[in-house]
């Protein structure tokens, strides 16, 4: 089964308007016209309609960094997934660690953002992942089985518009990148909880990209492992010099 491998830049809360044009003017044309892969760019809400300017003419996704779960109303400070849909906004992440641990957002609740975001026509990278204290008491399975339930909201024949993203926390900008075989271990469950809740036919075609101190050196060998579909970058997503070699990662590239 073949899967277009996906690499992903998160840009967090980086980057001035300017710096973020630059960067998409730069990734637009490093990534020219590939069959062999996709990739997507996810600024901040500010300079999504600047990177989307400077993507024009490019095959890269457009994506934001989170939504809110309601079309619209009284909540103030959030974003619909339709008003991102409306920008031209083509992807959603949504359950990144920072949303869970560090904004508390539960998994109800990101359950909720998933099924309101394919409903306005967006894409939805899903992010799971455990953290060290979870994966030191053999609990990474069972964490995993847990946020992938949120993919019981995926209607059948939206499933294509899933990816998922396995970040484990303790991996994410510290320098500790998992393993090859820690990162395959946690793909293949990842893909069995894809079969659970859809079924084994979406399961095959599913992709499901690792994040977590990803850099130049370590991503051949990380997209090497059969069950590794991409990469969801932070840090080594902010300059061109960084984030080219991990494009450039993806065989036959
Ligand atoms: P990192 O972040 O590459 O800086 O570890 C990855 C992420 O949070 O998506």
């Amino acid at each position: 089964m073949s899967r277009t491998p996906i690499i992903a830049g998160n840009w967090k809360m980086h980057l001035t308007k300017r710096k973020a044009s630059a960067l998409a003017r730069e990734i637009a044309s490093a990534q020219g016209v590939r069959s062999n892969r996709r990739c997507y760019v996810f600024p901040t809400y500010v300079h999504l309609d600047h990177v989307r300017r400077n993507l024009r003419g490019s095959d890269v996704k457009l994506g934001a960094q989170n939504c809110w779960h309601k079309k619209e109303g009284a909540y103030t400070g959030e974003i619909s997934p339709y008003m991102l849909r409306d920008m031209g906004v083509d992807v959603v992440l949504l359950g990144h660690s920072e949303r869970r641990h560090v904004l508390g957002e539960s998994d109800a609740l990101i359950a909720d953002k998933v099924k309101l975001a394919l409903k306005a026509k967006l894409e939805v990278m899903l992010c799971v992942g455990e953290k060290i204290e979870e994966r030191e008491a053999g609990l990474t399975f069972e964490v995993l089985a847990r946020q992938m339930k949120a993919l019981k909201m995926v209607k059948p024949g939206l499933a294509d518009r899933v990816t998922i993203a396995y970040e484990p926390v303790w991996a994410i900008g510290t320098g500790a990148v998992a393993t090859p075989e820690i990162a395959q271990e946690a793909h293949a469950e990842v893909r069995r909880q894809i079969a659970a809740n859809l079924g084994p036919d979406v399961a095959a075609k599913m992709q499901i990209l690792y994040g977590g101190s990803v850099t130049g050196s370590n991503a051949a060998e990380l997209l090497s492992q059969p069950d590794v579909d991409g990469a969801l970058v932070g840090g080594a997503s902010l300059t061109i010099d960084k984030f080219a070699p991990i494009l450039a990662a993806v065989q036959g590239a």
